[in-house]
């Protein structure tokens, strides 16, 4: 059967070794990307705005990276639950579910990314870092052919990516080039949405594109000076608009449409910049009203500290209390028990663990209105 869309030189089943480099040779900035532009960097800085007005901007840096983790790996069909990566995450010995395990990754290769911004910039071996973190195994540029993206309800190969390592790497130090606006004047989340495709088409990994590419863009926001933070829960809106996704990303190889694929990216940035204000603001007003009610009914423990506690994680450890210095163990314990006879807190034991979960907490986390 003939495929309707294929133009020019190419095919889905063929490695596609010509790839064009960037920049993309067609007007990028329209007069309707212009206009997205705006709305989507408006929303993105009210995220800054808004965590510098935290008392404790910490909490956010656990908090959401771990729903965006979640989200990714939902993408790849790795599907576990905000709850169980919560636990997770207080778990010293981790966890052995695999999907949440894979979720802990995501997380964790998100930090590692950030971090190794401050020694190098972005480049081809952060991503290797990145997807190595991602898969719990060292990944490094493909070097054997037979990667292909496959639509396995058709029985279909949809892309297959080039072929040949030195290939690759070339089309890598392009992409590196281009990201580092060494090629180009253009607004850095049109760059990101440039990017996240020519990543994606290129593919450099037998595994983990998909995510290793949807972080990237967090640390493009950072290394752009967008966000102070990787926080942009990005995934979350990526997932609802998914199939739109794949589809978009796939227009600009066959039919070199852009503008779609580049409004798509910003247009989910703008929605996830509003989903991350609105939490930030609901986590505010949550904090301040717990410190109030606690401040009035427990006077004998009542600190900053102990909000702190509460608020790092929709969980806590009676050890966590101990580490922040509030109290021996066995006062930390006396404490948390008072939380919980007053219907703050509610006791889980999970294995030798004693949790307690923060219920109103995690309702706003979980909360998906
Ligand atoms: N037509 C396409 N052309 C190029 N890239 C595509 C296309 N369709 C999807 N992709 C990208 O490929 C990714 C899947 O590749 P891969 O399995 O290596 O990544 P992953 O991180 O394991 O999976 P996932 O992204 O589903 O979590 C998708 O997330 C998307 O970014
Ligand atoms: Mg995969």
């Amino acid at each position: 059967m003939k495929r309707h869309f294929i133009i020019m030189n190419w095919n889905a089943d063929t490695p596609y070794n010509d790839l064009p480099l960037l920049p993309p040779k067609q007007e990028l900035e329209t007069k309707a990307v212009l206009k997205q532009c705006v709305k989507s960097r408006t929303a993105v800085e009210r995220i800054n705005q808004a965590v510098d007005h935290l008392p404790n901007p910490s909490l956010l840096i656990n908090i959401l990276p771990l729903l965006e983790a979640k989200a990714s790996s939902e993408i790849e069909n790795i599907v576990t639950t905000s709850d169980a990566m919560f636990r997770s995450s207080l778990l010293e010995k981790g966890t052995s579910d695999f999907a949440t395990k894979e979720a802990m990754n995501y997380r964790e290769a998100l930090y590692e990314g950030f971090r190794s911004m401050q020694q190098r910039p972005l480049n081809t071996m952060t991503a290797e870092l990145i997807c190595s973190v991602i898969k719990g195994c060292d990944m490094h540029v493909r070097a054997i052919p037979g990667t292909n993206l496959r639509n396995e309800q058709l029985a279909q190969t949809i892309y297959t990516p080039p072929v040949g390592e030195n290939i690759l790497r070339d089309k890598l130090s392009n992409w590196e080039r281009f990201i580092h606006q060494e090629l180009g004047d253009l607004d850095p989340l049109v760059v990101i949405a440039i990017s996240h495709y020519q990543f994606e088409a290129i593919h450099p990994f037998t595994d983990g594109n998909g995510r290793t590419g949807r972080i990237l863009n967090l640390l493009q926001l950072v290394s752009s000076e967008l966000l102070s933070q990787p926080i942009l829960y990005h995934s979350r809106s990526i997932i609802r608009r998914k199939s739109e996704y794949y589809q978009f990303l796939n227009r600009v190889t066959s039919h070199e449409q852009w503008e779609p694929w580049i409004l798509y990216m910003l247009e989910t940035i703008e929605e996830a910049a509003e989903w991350t204000f609105r939490k930030i603001q609901e986590i505010r007003e949550l904090r301040h009203k717990t410190k109030v009610e606690l401040r009035e009914k427990f006077p004998r423990f009542y600190s900053t500290e102990f909000i702190d506690v509460l608020f790092h994680q929709p969980y806590c450890r009676i050890q966590d209390v101990v580490e922040a210095g509030i109290a021996k163990r066995q006062a930390a314990s006396v404490y948390l028990k008072e939380l919980v006879n007053y219907g703050l807190l509610a006791e889980e034991k999970i294995g030798r663990e004693k949790l307690f979960v923060h219920k109103q907490y995690l309702a706003l986390l979980l909360n998906e209105s």
